[in-house]
């Protein structure tokens, strides 16, 4: 008979299969997994036999969490990472060798932007800048050195929407990869891969988890574009916890409803302003006033546009005083959350772009980003009207 001391660590000795079935994925919490015998376990290990070794290179609640991602994104394969920098940091190191070059937007996450110092002056890479609404722009910037397109489908914080069904034709004309961050709209209003995406990548830290609860990234694409992301993943450690990929499990239950309200929010605001145009200018991709309306009433879902917009504050609205008199929009960072989000773009998630990035990028003090959230959208509407005209009058 073992002593409690050795009972007590084997006291949930069992085999899954006698529990019964769980009906929602179990959350395995467990860095390994215990092989039956020895064969088993190089079985496993040379991949002869299904099953998983070590929750780095794969663990089934992970897997559970992947395959939802894949049906949203219309992919053969998907990752589930440990934000959306490391997906976006793993798609470009699989896909770039030093010397090669990367077209980007001067219009994206500041995060992303960074990387073309820290991992563009460590691995060799150079970055170009091309408008990626305008084709011939972007045909002149790409060189015999460029290997990766990366566009965002709706670019922070400005809401431009470049046209990937044609980007995507010019990449797979010239052997580039077109990698697309499909944050702001997610695979349930767009799938890039359907339209020449190489590989889609996702800060599933917003709408997919959509509870600003769980930090997480995804890539996704075919099999084998897929397959060195996944190595160079398992190198750098940057998995998602299989606690964060259940979170995300459970987020991506309510996706269609949650984007689909979020859409609806966003329309009623985004309409709902279009009186208050003397103290401020709304940039949302569901207002025919937007310059890429078209392209996404015809790509988009049912042509909804999400929750996320601008604000462009006119001159005497005071940008402090607008987000200060804001109630029911929480002053934070992130997005697609079920609450309400404001954040200026110029101090907060771009703050690191130099002052021409900046100006490239059509940053300045009074461009506001929201991002609508599942309230009540009259009482959101309500809360913005009212911090619109105290933020004037305070001025
Ligand atoms: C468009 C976009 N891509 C990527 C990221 C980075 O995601 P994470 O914070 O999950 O690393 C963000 C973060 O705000 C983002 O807005």
């Amino acid at each position: 008979m073992p002593k409690r001391q050795t009972s007590a660590l084997h006291a949930h000795d069992h085999r899954a299969s006698t529990l019964g079935e769980s009906l929602t994925p179990p959350l395995y919490l467990t860095s390994s997994f215990r092989f039956g015998n020895y064969h088993e376990g190089t079985e496993v290990a040379r991949g002869e036999h299904p099953g998983y070794v070590y929750t780095r290179s794969g663990n089934p609640t992970t897997d559970a969490a992947s395959q939802v991602v894949s049906v949203w994104e219309g992919a053969e394969a998907s990752l589930v990472l440990a934000s959306g920098m490391a997906a976006i940091s793993a798609s470009l190191l699989s896909l770039a060798r030093p010397g090669d070059e990367v077209l980007m937007s001067p219009v994206q996450y500041g995060g992303t932007y960074a990387v073309r110092h820290g991992l563009g002056d460590a691995y060799g890479l150079k970055f170009r800048f091309a408008d990626m609404t305008n084709l011939d722009e972007v045909a002149a910037a790409l060189t015999a050195a460029t290997r990766v397109v990366l566009v965002e489908t709706i670019a922070n914080p400005g809401m431009v929407v470049p046209p990937v069904d044609r980007l995507g034709q010019m990449c797979r004309d010239r052997g580039i990869a077109l990698i697309v961050d499909n944050t702001f709209a997610t695979g349930y209003l767009y799938q890039p891969l359907a339209d020449g995406a190489t590989l889609v990548v996702n800060s599933a830290t917003k709408y997919m988890n959509g509870h600003g609860d769980t930090l997480a990234g995804t890539v996704s694409g075919t099999a084998a574009a897929v397959a060195p992301v996944k190595a160079l993943v398992s190198q750098m450690g940057s998995i998602a916890s299989p606690f964060a990929a259940y979170m995300l499990w459970r987020g991506l239950a309510t996706l269609p409803l949650r984007m689909g309200a979020h859409s609806r929010h966003g329309m009623v605001v985004a309409e709902g302003l279009a009186d208050m145009a003397p103290y401020a200018r709304v940039i949302y991709p569901g207002l025919e006033s937007h310059p890429q309306h078209q392209w996404v009433r015809e790509h988009f879902d049912a042509g909804q546009a999400g929750g996320m917009m601008a604000l462009e504050l006119a001159d005497d609205v005071s940008p402090e005083a607008f987000m200060d008199s804001l109630e029911l929009f929480s002053r934070a960072v992130s997005l697609g959350d079920a609450t309400s989000l404001v954040e200026q773009p110029g101090s907060l998630t771009h703050r690191s772009l130099t002052a021409d990035e900046l100006g490239a990028a059509g940053i300045h003090p009074h461009l506001i980003r929201l991002s609508v959230g599942l309230e009540n959208p009259d009482d959101l509407l309500q809360d913005l009207r009212q911090a619109l005209l105290s933020a004037r009058r305070a001025n």
